[in-house]
């Protein structure tokens, strides 16, 4: 399927690893566009917690795929919620954003996001989503699969010990009492997991514009992105 040109004008692509700042990234640039941030990996979130907890093994790739053709996935913007949240997500109508966040939900979903057919799934939603336009649309493969036509792509990175550093931060507001080296550990897993898969493999589009984060607030990375924009 090809997404009409005018259509692609108003998709603004943004790939990255885990924790690379993407996603706040991309809010603050929706935000300050006046668009929708779809923040692709809940997707995939939501399709792991369905089937944890309809005890489904994450080793059974026709039973996830299953899962992922029968759930609702909906993202909302977070409406009246004020507990920090960018987006709301839907599964079958009930609230599952924080749930997303899990330990659990990060150990497994990299296996889940694997999958081929649960992969060309959200792909069709995903497209669905930026056939609505004005999106700013975050994940690992936008630029290289969901919307290769997009004229703006964007692959931000960090290095994996201040991805693992904001994570951990992340976690730790949270509730969830993980240690550093542990999620240090997961980050740099996902990040082989994602970058070696077969299928859409972590990478930047060629014509993609890579920015590294390391040191850089979110506003001063937005600020640079809009600058791009419009030059
Ligand atoms: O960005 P995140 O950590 O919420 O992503 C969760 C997982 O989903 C991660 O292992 C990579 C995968 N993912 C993907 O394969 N393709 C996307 N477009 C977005 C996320």
């Amino acid at each position: 399927m090809k997404l009409d040109s005018k259509t692609l004008e108003a998709v603004i692509a943004i790939d990255g690893p885990a924790a690379s700042g993407k996603s706040t990234v991309g809010w603050i640039l929706a935000n300050s566009l006046g668009y929708l941030m779809i923040d692709t990996g809940c997707m995939y979130r939501a399709v792991t917690l369905a089937a944890l907890k309809r005890r489904v093994s994450i080793e059974d790739e026709v039973a996830i795929s299953r899962v992922a053709q029968e759930i609702e996935i909906e993202i909302l913007p977070p409406g009246a919620a004020d507990d920090g949240r960018m987006y709301t997500v839907n599964v079958d109508g009930v609230d599952v954003t924080w749930e997303l966040r899990s330990p659990d939900v990060d150990t497994n979903v990299s296996l889940v996001s694997s999958y081929k057919e649960v992969r060309s799934e959200m792909v069709r939603q995903q497209r669905a989503f930026a056939e609505s336009g004005r999106v700013v649309m975050v994940g690992r493969d936008i630029g290289t699969v969901v919307t290769p036509d997009a004229p703006l792509k964007l692959f931000i990175t960090a290095s994996a010990e201040e991805r693992a550093r904001r994570r951990w931060e992340d976690r730790q507001a949270q509730g969830h009492t993980n240690a550093y080296e542990i999620i240090l550990e997961d980050v740099l897993r996902r990040d082989k997991i994602d970058s070696s898969r077969q299928i859409s493999p972590l990478r930047p589009a060629d014509d993609a514009i890579v920015i590294d984060t390391t040191d850089r607030t979110p506003e001063e990375i937005v600020q640079h992105i809009l600058a791009l924009r419009v030059s």
